[in-house]
This record gives C-alpha cells, sequence and structure tokens, in this order.
C-alpha cells in the first residue's frame, strides 16, 4: 500500500494511498479496525463517510473492517433498508447507511437516525451526500476513486480530532 501525504494544513488533513487490489483494502481496514477498536471500547461515536461510486468499493471495505471488528455472519449490502445494525466484538454496536435511495428527509427522524448518530458506537455511511444537511460531520472521510478492475486511487480525509488520530494510526 503506497502512502503519500497530499494535504498537511489542519483543520482536514488527508492522505493518499492506492490499492492494487482488494488485500489492500483489507489491510487498510484492519489497520483502521486497531485504531478503532479502543475508542468504541470506550464507548465513544465515531462516524465514517464513504465515499466513490458504484462499484468503487465502498461495502467491500465496510465489510473488511466490520470482519476485523469481529462481526460475525452474512454482512449484507444495507441499499434497500438504508441502514444494517452489527454487533461487533465486546458487544460495540456498528450501523452501516447506505443513503443511496433516501430521498425523504421525514424518514430520518421517522427512522430514528437522528438518535442512533448520537449513540455510542461505529456508524458508516454511503452516498451521505444523499442526506446531506442531515448528517453529522464525520471523524474520517475515505474517498474510493476506481483506476482499473482492481485498483483504486484513495484519499483519507480527518475533520475531527478523533478522525485525526485514526488517520494517523493507519500509516
Ligand atoms: N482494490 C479493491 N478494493 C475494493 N474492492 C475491490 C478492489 N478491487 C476489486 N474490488 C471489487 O470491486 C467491487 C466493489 O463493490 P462494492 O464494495 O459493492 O462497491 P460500492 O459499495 O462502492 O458500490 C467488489 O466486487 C470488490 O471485490
Ligand atoms: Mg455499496
Amino acid at each position: 500500500m503506497h502512502v503519500s501525504i497530499v494535504a498537511s494544513s489542519p483543520p482536514s488533513q488527508a492522505d493518499a494511498f492506492q490499492w492494487s487490489d482488494e488485500s489492500d483494502c483489507q489491510v487498510m481496514a484492519e489497520r483502521l479496525a486497531e485504531g478503532l477498536r479502543p475508542l468504541l471500547s470506550q464507548g465513544q461515536t465515531v462516524y465514517i463517510e464513504l465515499h466513490g461510486t458504484l462499484g468503487a468499493g465502498k461495502t467491500t471495505f465496510t465489510r473488511h473492517l466490520l470482519r476485523a471488528l469481529g462481526v460475525e455472519g452474512r454482512i449484507k449490502s444495507p441499499s434497500y433498508a438504508v441502514v444494517e445494525p452489527h454487533e461487533a466484538a465486546g458487544g460495540i454496536q456498528v450501523h452501516h447507511f447506505d443513503f443511496y435511495r433516501f430521498n425523504d428527509p421525514q424518514e430520518w427522524e421517522d427512522a430514528g437516525f437522528r438518535d442512533l448518530f448520537a449513540a455510542p458506537g461505529l456508524k458508516l455511511a454511503e452516498w451521505p451526500e444523499q442526506a446531506a444537511g442531515l448528517l453529522p460531520r464525520p471523524d474520517l472521510r475515505l474517498h474510493l476513486t476506481p483506476v482499473s478492475d482492481t485498483r483504486r486511487d484513495v484519499r483519507l480525509q480527518a475533520l475531527t480530532p478523533t478522525g485525526e488520530a485514526l488517520r494517523k494510526g493507519i500509516q
């Protein structure tokens, strides 16, 4: 996994990586899980946004991350349900959102998403653009750009001190 610093002025620091194939995606997910585990065990709330076109690897990255955090069983893509809840090792709550089909702001209130985002645990969101204005500020933003069938340009941006600590821990 190749790493280069592309920007270093606070408050939003970003790193550029390149994944040659899915095993690099898995390595980064496992490194991120290492950093997340102690924070989540202490009851922190961490929110990570996943940006990229269809097929970029947002769900794939999430699956590797959730596996590394000890989520067992099938990890479904939440596209139809908008959110899939999971339990990671140690009883940590994980909510995996996909806002691709989200188009009714009223659903934000009705489905209790505000409360979910305020509760301790890990939140991951694919297509957060679809719920812009409703979502809180993320700790981390991951931007995935396909370069070939297996190669991905990856940009990781930290937007909070928690995100910054996680970003540093990945290198
Ligand atoms: N380097 C890579 N990182 C992530 N996924 C990859 C990579 N190379 C190939 N893939 C494949 O690309 C597809 C990504 O699909 P998916 O994760 O569902 O995308 P998204 O959720 O962004 O729409 C998967 O079939 C995955 O196996
Ligand atoms: Mg997806």
